[in-house]
């Protein structure tokens, strides 16, 4: 199906756009009186993942409510674990909690390769839903999150400052580490190919915990990894947003994917200096700017976008949304962005 708004895609193909393009991470979800609505029908957030008509419903809100040019399907990254045979619960205001973690031989090999026809049909379903209701409306992003970030969580077994746990196993057990890797890697091809049969015009990797690793190790765990998934990853394209690795833009330069994801800690200028005009950049606002008087909010876009100047860009923020940012601020820094002229 032809889409009517297609400005993210096009910025994502590298084309030059009549306007700046944007969409929100974490825009599903987290600050919508609407979601949390449709979120207090049910018995808690997972139910709401693995129910498409409600996924659907909370992904295509943003579209409508926030003006947003592209919708992100409303799930998880770790879906993926729980595929694997490692299930996540969601604690109120706490957080994700595995109760087994994956720190031992005996514990991996009671893991399996995702098989998302079976264990993720919930997600394809939703996209297939989503794509269905949204009707061309704008395009449809699918995710998943990298593999060091997934091991991270699914070693760790919960959230954490340092993700002492998981760097730790890097040093102490690096083949056992590369064996988890290397089943998740191969798991999350699986899952993002059947995303995009399923609809997804064009999909993120979200390596949240880049930024806990050193340079050697962030190559050899998680950048490793990351390249192998893009270069399976040849039908759509595809982004790759490494929260806190401005380390290492020098080698993403050689990464096969078309869009860089920026976090607000890195500068735009010069990360394009770093990467070369090959890609297109995306971000990155910080998610506090949301909080900011209206004409603060006016000069931090001003201030993004002429960074960006006239090379392929998607404005958004440099990370999630934050759950208590006010709607109509959200929705005055979008209207900001798609106002904006070049001087
Ligand atoms: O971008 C979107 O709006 C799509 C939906 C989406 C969610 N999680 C829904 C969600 C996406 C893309 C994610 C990705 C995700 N999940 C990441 C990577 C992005 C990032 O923020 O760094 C990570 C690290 C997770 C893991 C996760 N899920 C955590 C740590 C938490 C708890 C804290 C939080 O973010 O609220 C979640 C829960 C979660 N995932 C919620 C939503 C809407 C809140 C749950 C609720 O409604 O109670």
């Amino acid at each position: 199906m032809n889409l009517q708004n297609d400005i993210v895609l096009r910025a994502a193909r590298g084309e030059k756009t009549e306007r700046s393009p944007v969409w929100l991470m974490r825009q599903a979800g987290r600050i919508l009186p609407e979601y949390r609505a449709v979120r207090a029908k049910l018995s808690g957030f997972i139910e709401l993942v693995e129910t498409p008509e409600f996924a659907a419903e909370v992904t295509i809100q943003p579209v409508d409510l926030l003006g947003v040019d592209a919708a992100i399907i409303f799930s998880d990254i770790l879906v993926i674990p729980q595929a694997m045979g490692c299930p996540y619960q969601m604690i109120e205001s706490k957080g994700p909690w595995f109760e087994n973690t994956i720190r031992d031989e005996s514990a991996l090999s009671r893991l399996r390769i995702a098989d998302p026809g079976s264990d993720l049909k919930f997600v394809t379903d939703a996209i297939r839903l989503t794509k269905k209701e949204l009707n061309g409306r704008v395009p449809l992003i699918g995710f998943a999150g990298a593999p060091w970030t997934i091991f991270a969580y699914m070693t760790e077994g919960s959230g954490s400052k340092t993700f002492s746990v998981a760097r730790r196993m890097l040093y102490a057990q690096p083949q056992f580490s590369h064996r988890l890797l290397e089943m998740i890697t191969e798991s999350t091809i699986a899952y993002l190919k059947a995303q995009i049969e399923a609809g997804a015009d064009m999909v993120q990797i979200f390596d949240s915990w880049a930024g806990v690793l050193g340079p050697e190790q962030y190559s050899e765990f998680s950048l490793k990894y990351i390249r192998t998934i893009c270069e399976a990853i040849t039908e759509v394209p595809v982004t790759v947003f490494a929260k806190g690795a401005g380390f290492a833009l020098r080698e993403m330069r050689s990464l096969p994917c078309r869009t860089i994801g920026l976090d607000w800690q890195m500068d735009i200028r010069e990360s394009r200096s770093i990467l070369g005009d090959q890609f297109t950049l995306q971000g990155n606002a910080d998610p506090c700017l949301l909080y900011a008087p209206e004409e603060i909010i006016q000069k931090g876009v001003e201030d993004m976008l002429s960074a960006f100047g006239d090379k392929p860009h998607i404005a958004n923020l440099g990370h999630g949304l934050y759950p208590d940012t006010n709607p109509d601020k959200v929705r005055f820094f979008i209207q900001a962005i798609k106002n904006y002229r070049p001087r």
